[in-house]
């Protein structure tokens, strides 16, 4: 129990979210983008597990990325893997409508978004053992000691990650904050269904282009650690 906010019939124990949802200006393209491309590519958030070959009309891998702010990295390996369907997770509006603007300027068809919580869209949407991977880029770091219980990369989260994905199918993560790169290898080594596949910290693997955040991260000089699992 949260000794903050104990439970009570009154007062129902709110979940901590890893997201604060911000106000966003939207340009006009990317409100363009929401009205005339969100009704094909935007799913909706649904108790119920995702219908994924009559969503993306195919069967194919599926890839899921929780957090993809505006979606510059997503769009880029969506267009270089065309034989893998990804499944994009955002709250952030004005990122929705960008990668909309791109999945347009792009043309491409194996991408699809779900503006949600991604801990509720991989509990309700995503059934067990079924994903082929999953790509963590940059989670907000929540560097004030207090807000750490809102970090996403925590051994409940990890396991319902874990669970979510196929035998063989891989994890990967990056950060360009040491202190939560060290949590992440920690939380993500005790998982027993996980299995590192480098000794420690992986390269960044070719998929993977540089984020904005990862490229202001090198202007400050700060490393980036990528982190690269499988589910055993
Ligand atoms: C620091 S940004 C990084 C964005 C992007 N991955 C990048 O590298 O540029 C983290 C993003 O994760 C999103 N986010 C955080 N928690 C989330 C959750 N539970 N579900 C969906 N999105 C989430 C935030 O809205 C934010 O856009």
């Amino acid at each position: 129990m949260n000794a903050e906010h104990p439970s009570s019939p009154e007062r129902p124990q709110r979940p901590i979210r890893s997201f604060v949802l911000r106000a966003g200006r939207m340009g006009t393209g990317q409100q363009r983008a929401l009205l005339e491309l969100g009704p094909r590519f935007v799913l909706p958030f649904e108790p119920r597990p995702l219908d994924a070959p009559a969503a993306f009309g195919r069967r194919a891998p599926l890839v899921l990325e929780i957090g993809f702010g505006m979606g510059d990295a997503t769009a880029q390996i969506a267009a270089a893997q065309p034989q893998t369907d990804f499944l994009g997770v955002e709250v952030h509006e004005p990122g929705v409508g960008a990668l909309l603007k791109q999945i347009g300027d792009r043309g491409l068809s194996n991408l699809r978004i779900v503006q949600h919580d991604a801990v509720e869209v991989l509990q309700q949407m995503i059934a067990p053992a079924t994903l082929a991977g999953v790509h963590v880029y940059f989670p907000d770091p929540w560097h004030k000691k207090r807000h750490h219980k809102r970090r996403l990369i925590q051994p409940a989260f990890v396991d319902l990650l874990a669970s979510r994905l196929a035998p063989g199918a891989y994890l990967h993560c990056a950060t360009d904050w040491q202190d939560y790169a060290q949590q992440m290898l920690e939380v993500l080594s005790a998982c027993p269904a996980l299995a590192n596949t480098a000794t420690a910290y992986a390269e960044r693997p070719d998929w993977r282009p540089l984020t904005k955040f990862e490229a202001r991260g090198q202007r400050l000089g700060h490393g980036v650690w990528d982190l690269l699992f499988t589910r055993r």
